[in-house]
């Protein structure tokens, strides 16, 4: 453990609130490099919008966001939320955070490897030979080296989502953003994305996984969020959270969703 390297990831108090409403009131979270912290909890619990806060997909009203030792820097806008006070910042720290959706979000009209290197490329300015060289490798990681040149439609859901992970993968991200990775697929599939997640996981990979497979999020998790209407309502080691809650609400909720979850 490097004591003084700074977080991966470290968010202070992110609030945002939706036509009046509070979705999130204040959440705080610190990845340190290789951690793997699993968001829980039902549907409206403001998961997705923390994570789209992370990256300013969402414009949070609060907060702090300092990815590697960085802070973003943040301003108020007109809308009265906050926004990138410097948009060439943004972008950069944004490379450093790869994001990935329930609905594969892969360019219909590029093929895999197209996918895969469109960011390295356009974004990082990499020299194409070179993306491609690492793209490939990334597609072999996964299990997709055979369908590089094929069309999204021509894929499974599975492939789908293993060749966005390779795409997240591709620029490097200190952090990878995962959003209910799985909930999109025919069961049959989640076994090979969380198989995918899982060796990521092992090579000490640093992630925030929003996640309903409770049993993959016991086994990979270092922590546990459990979020209730917009509040961290428990965190802490997995076997803690899922194993002996302290909040009733968690415990209710991790004992409905019980044995829920395919292993990869
Ligand atoms: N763009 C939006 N506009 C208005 N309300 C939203 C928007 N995005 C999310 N919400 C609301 O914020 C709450 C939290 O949503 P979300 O973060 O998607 O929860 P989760 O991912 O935990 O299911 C929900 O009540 C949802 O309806
Ligand atoms: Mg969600």
């Amino acid at each position: 453990m490097t004591g003084t390297a700074p977080a991966a990831l470290d968010v202070h108090d992110i609030a945002k609130s939706f036509a009046g409403v509070e979705v999130l009131k204040g959440i705080s979270a610190t990845a340190r490099r290789g951690d793997v912290i699993s968001i829980i909890g039902s549907s409206g619990s403001g998961k997705s919008t923390f994570l789209r806060c992370i990256n300013l997909l969402e414009a949070p009203d609060r907060g702090r966001i300092i990815i590697g030792g960085e802070e973003l820097k943040l301003r108020a806008s007109r809308k009265g939320s906050l926004e990138a006070a410097d948009r060439k910042q943004l972008e950069r720290l944004r490379t450093g955070l790869g994001m990935v959706f329930q609905s594969f979000n892969l360019w219909a009209h590029r093929t895999v490897l197209e996918n895969v290197i469109e960011a390295p490329v356009h974004v990082l300015k990499m020299p194409r030979r070179e993306a491609i060289e690492k793209a490939e490798a990334l597609l072999a990681k996964v299990g997709l080296y055979d369908k590089r040149d094929a069309y999204p439609a021509f894929l499974s859901g599975g492939q789908q989502q293993r060749a966005a992970i390779a795409r997240a993968l591709c620029v490097d991200p200190a952090v990878m953003l995962f959003d209910e990775p799985t909930s999109a697929l025919d069961p049959e599939l989640v076994g090979e994305v969380l198989k995918v997640i899982r060796d990521l996981a092992d090579e000490g990979r640093t992630m925030l996984l929003v996640t309903h497979e409770m049993s993959f999020a016991r086994e990979v998790s270092s922590h546990v969020m459990f979020l209730d209407k917009g509040r961290v309502e428990e965190e802490g080691p997995p076997d803690q959270v899922f194993g002996d809650p302290k909040s009733a609400r968690c415990r209710e909720f991790t004992r409905s969703l019980g044995g829920r979850g395919a292993t990869a």
